[in-house]
């Protein structure tokens, strides 16, 4: 696995799509620090220094690529995975790739294409940091809020590489993926809205589309708003990670 690290950076994202033709497939960029890290919905993804982990993976092989929307389900399932497999956390995942514990979100995915050339999968999971200052859409936690205490960063860091390095390497077994993603869908049974009706989250369908249900009939939802009714939840159709990949391709 190649892995290059910053103790600082304007954005791993952003460092990953600029310099995406000197570095491998597969390889994983981290940063202690982003001076401007990216959100989607052209949000800053906000992180203490040195207390959380912050990287992005590159993506560049062919057939991997035309699973764009996959990969999206694939990194929030690694991410999840890990916390159950070293913490005992138990996340949901909010379609199409948000972590939330107990309703607070632990960790954002930002997907972002290079025209056809690449993808850059962009995780930002909070891990040490417990005191989260300012606005958020939807409130934050991280594994030390979970747990109480604070965890070894460097070694979890080593764990969520190799289980997305893992899940990467097996992205064409969607039944595992859709099958966890089963086990942890944080909308499935809840009210939602969508184009200002109302509708019931029916899961999501083989291609990872969510399912919506409304007076016997079922529509696919690819990307577009999605309000959760008596809580937030928001998919915007210019930042959702599926509409970035869709929009990317076709350029
Ligand atoms: C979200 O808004 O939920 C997605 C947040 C993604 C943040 C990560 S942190 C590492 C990578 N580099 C960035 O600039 N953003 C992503």
């Amino acid at each position: 696995m190649t892995h290059v690290h910053f103790a600082e950076i304007d954005s791993t994202n952003a460092y990953c799509k600029s310099h995406f033709d000197a570095l491998d497939d597969l390889c994983f960029v981290s940063a202690s620090y982003q001076s401007a890290g990216k959100g989607r919905n052209e949000r800053n993804w906000k992180a203490n220094k040195g207390e959380n982990l912050l990287f992005s993976c590159l993506v560049k092989n062919g057939p991997m690529l035309a699973c764009g929307p996959f990969l999206s389900l694939l990194s929030s399932v690694s991410v999840s995975r890990t916390l159950e497999e070293e913490f005992d956390i138990h996340p949901s995942i909010k379609w199409p790739n948000d972590v939330y514990v107990n309703g607070r979100k632990i960790a954002g995915i930002l997907l972002e294409g290079v025209g056809r050339e690449c993808l850059v999968i962009g995780i930002g999971l909070n891990v040490n940091q417990t005191d989260f200052q300012g606005e958020y859409r939807i409130p934050p936690t991280s594994v030390a809020r979970e747990l109480g205490h604070p965890v070894d960063l460097e070694a979890f860091q080593k764990r969520v590489f190799a289980n997305v390095e893992e899940d990467l390497r097996r992205y064409e077994d969607k039944a595992f993926f859709l099958s966890y993603f089963k086990r942890r869908d944080y909308l499935h049974g809840r009210r939602v809205s969508y184009q200002e009706e109302e509708y019931l989250a029916k899961g999501v369908d083989e291609d990872y589309a969510l399912l919506l249900g409304k007076e016997g009939k079922t529509i696919r939802v690819i990307s577009n708003e999605i309000s959760l009714l008596g809580g937030i939840c928001s998919v915007f159709p210019n930042t959702c990670p599926l509409f970035y990949w869709l929009a990317n391709r076709s350029m």
